[in-house]
């Protein structure tokens, strides 16, 4: 039987024209995409919207088959029409597998591999004991302290630009158009991308509100591919500029014209870079880690004692201290796994024609992956539970999560920059906090709520917690930090 003749994978009913569109779920979408997977008992489910139609895959052993095994047909992104008319299709994550993605990939690659990573950690041990310092002084404000946090890391290893304390120039920019993209899952967003011909829809159109927000979103995206690029330029003249991945980059084009990236290539990654340095995955992720601290104080406990054993109670964690916190580490895999930053991942796209266990799937389909909460793999899967992620003798097991970071070409570069990111803060506020439920006036808990957004890149709804010192070694530690540190 010719490929074309098997039945696509199963899912909701699908309407003339408009496909599943009403069936398409608005809130946690990939929660009802992995019940009905369970449902059908099928690994892959899939939904047509407007002819296109979008497969989501829910289990390891099918996510590691297409992206792993046939990764040559699997490495190429949906060219979506909404992210072109927002100016994102510079960007090396949703770029076509082309040879532009891989010289822009050698740029991520060369500087953030796992060997390269390490050169960064000073940066990271200065800026986290800064946050330290922040969040002692200031602990309402922990919310921005830790956005600040990641994103000067972030800034600092890509430009050698040190952000502004509030309102940077640079991180307003991102903030917003990561924003806008990130809600192109939306009604209007599907529609353009299912029938592109409705970005010719004059301005004045009912629903045609979306051209507005592009135009400007495509200004935005253009500023983030010249304004840092250009600050760099302007400091190495000068004589002013430290060691950066731009700096690196830049001279190496200088040293072998032809031979590195162009120009264009340079600004397009480093403004891919930027993207992921307003740091919203990563404080997504921080986010998370941190409320799961608050609502687990047993979690919290379990974590000092190994904490207090290794490193002692005069210092802040290190990076040699890792291997021997392996309930730390298990702590972020959980924090990755329970509430995933991109629950689809990004979305990937075969370039021929394919089957899957007797199910079509065709050339140019959209991909997504939903995998983290699959109970066969992690039993109970909406608890908090780092111990998924320890042998029975308390060593971690081979469990990296690395899904939460994607598999095959397309998978992320800035992972173990993000990783150590998240280890280095989860170590240093349970060496010196107690992090527990914020109180009212009364001195009544202030209830907590699990509560993410429902957008591409999920993050958690605001929430309140209280940072005391643990104890008295913490608050001198502490109060130490606070002098060192006058920034
Ligand atoms: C907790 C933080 C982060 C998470 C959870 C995350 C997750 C992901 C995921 C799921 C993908 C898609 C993988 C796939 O398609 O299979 C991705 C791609 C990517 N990520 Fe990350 N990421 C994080 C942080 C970062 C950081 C800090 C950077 C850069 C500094 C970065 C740069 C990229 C790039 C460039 C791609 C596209 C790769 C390509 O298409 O070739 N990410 N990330």
């Amino acid at each position: 039987m010719r490929s074309y003749m098997l039945p696509t994978p199963p899912g909701p009913i699908r309407l003339p024209f408009i496909g599943s569109l009403l069936s398409i779920p608005k809130h946690t979408p990939w929660k009802d995409y992995a019940e009905w997977s369970r449902r059908e008992n099928s690994d892959l489910v899939a939904i047509q919207a407007f002819g296109q139609l979008s497969i989501i895959v829910n289990t390891k052993k099918a996510v590691r088959e297409l992206y792993d095994g046939r990764s040559s047909v699997y490495a190429d992104r949906p060219q979506l029409m909404m992210n072109t008319l927002l100016g994102w299709d510079f960007a090396t994550s949703l770029m076509p597998y082309s040879n532009e993605w891989r010289t822009q990939r050698k740029i991520f690659h060369q500087s953030l591999n796992s060997r390269a990573v390490p050169v960064h950690h000073q940066i990271q041990l200065e800026k986290v004991e800064l946050l330290m310092k922040w969040i002692y002084d200031d602990p309402q404000e922990f919310s921005l302290h830790i956005r600040r946090y990641s994103a000067s890391i972030a800034m600092l290893i890509a430009y050698d630009y040190n952000i502004e304390p509030h309102d940077d120039h640079f991180i307003k920019i991102s903030e917003e158009a990561v924003n806008m993209i990130s809600n192109t899952v939306s009604p209007v967003g599907i529609a353009v991308n299912a029938i592109p011909a409705l970005r010719h829809l004059p301005d004045w159109f009912p629903g045609a509100g979306f051209k507005k927000d592009a135009k400007r979103c495509d200004a935005l995206t253009a500023e983030m591919q010249d304004a840092p690029l250009e600050y760099v330029k302007r400091s190495m003249a000068e004589g002013t500029a430290r060691p950066s991945v731009a700096s690196a980059q830049i001279e190496l084009n200088n040293a072998q014209a032809g031979g590195a990236a162009g120009e264009k290539e340079l600004k397009r990654a480093l403004g891919t870079f930027y993207a992921g340095t307003d740091g919203a995955l990563t404080v997504s992720a921080l986010r998370t880690g941190l409320l799961a601290l608050v609502l687990h104080p047993d979690v919290q406990q379990r974590a000092r004692a190994e904490l207090d054993q290794v490193v002692g109670r005069d210092r802040l964690p290190t990076f040699e201290d890792q291997p021997f916190l392996p309930y730390i580490t298990a702590i972020c895999r959980e924090t990755l796994r329970w509430q995933v930053v991109l629950p689809l991942s990004l979305a990937h796209s075969p370039t021929q024609d394919d089957v899957y266990a007797g199910m079509f799937i065709p050339k140019g389909a959209v991909i997504a992956m939903a995998i983290l909460h699959n109970p066969e793999d992690y039993p109970d899967p909406e608890s908090f539970k780092p111990e998924r992620f320890l042998t029975t003798k308390g060593a971690l097991n081979q469990d990296e999560v690395q899904v939460a970071f994607g598999l095959g070409r397309r998978n992320c570069v800035g992972m173990h920059l993000a990783n150590s990111t998240i280890w280095i803060m989860m170590a240093s506020l349970l060496a010196t906090f107690d992090i527990t439920k914020a109180k009212d006036e009364y001195g009544n808990e202030i209830p907590v709520d699990i509560a993410y957004t429902d957008s591409v890149l999920s993050t958690s709804l605001p929430y309140r917690c209280s940072f005391r010192p643990r104890d008295r070694e913490a608050e001198e530690l502490l109060r130490r930090i606070d002098r060192e540190n006058h920034n």
